[in-house]
């Protein structure tokens, strides 16, 4: 069985990531969407509530897991038998970052691949950054973020 792994923060999810969820679950026979505790970077939602808001987003694809994972992302795949990451790329900019984790992640695991999927152009704007920036100051975040999670964000911020 080939099980890749998508990883981030998703804080929150974003109709960009459920795009490239959506597309890997049907170039893999299953899709763990991993999401990074990370006890340096306090986030809008906590480790749960993130987990939570993308199962309720991926829960009509079968073949799409949600767990989260702390520590170094190679062990995280090893624990699950899996070998190719999967990163989506919007533009000319995210492709330093990316080029530099993909060669430290097979520097330090040689069996682990990188996938790099093209986000959708109707997305190539999008992130949890902006989508909280712009739902902070009472702007529409419709299309941005799945209808079902938009309530969730809305309260979220209401109350920072
Ligand atoms: O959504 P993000 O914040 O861009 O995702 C970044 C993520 C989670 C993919 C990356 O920070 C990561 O893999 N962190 C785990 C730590 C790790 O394995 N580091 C080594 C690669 S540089």
């Amino acid at each position: 069985m080939k099980t890749a792994v998508y990883p981030g923060s998703f804080d929150p999810v974003t109709n960009g990531h459920l795009d490239i969820i959506r597309r890997s679950a049907k170039v893999f026979d299953e899709v763990i969407v991993g999401v990074l505790v990370n006890p340096q970077k306090k986030g809008l939602f906590d480790i749960e509530e993130r987990v939570e808001l993308i199962q309720r987003v991926v829960k009509d694809i079968p073949n799409v897991k949600v767990e989260s994972f702390s520590g170094l992302l190679i062990h995280f795949m090893k624990n699950k038998g899996a070998k190719v990451i999967i990163k989506g790329l919007r533009a000319v900019s995210d492709f330093e970052y990316e080029f530099q984790m993909s060669l430290m992640n097979s520097k330090l695991d040689p069996n682990i691949e990188t996938v790099f999927m093209m986000t959708s152009a109707k997305n190539s704007f999008l992130s949890s950054s902006s989508v909280k920036q712009v739902a902070m100051f009472g702007g529409c975040i419709k299309d941005l973020v799945p209808d079902e999670i938009i309530p969730d964000i809305i309260k979220k911020v209401s109350h920072l």
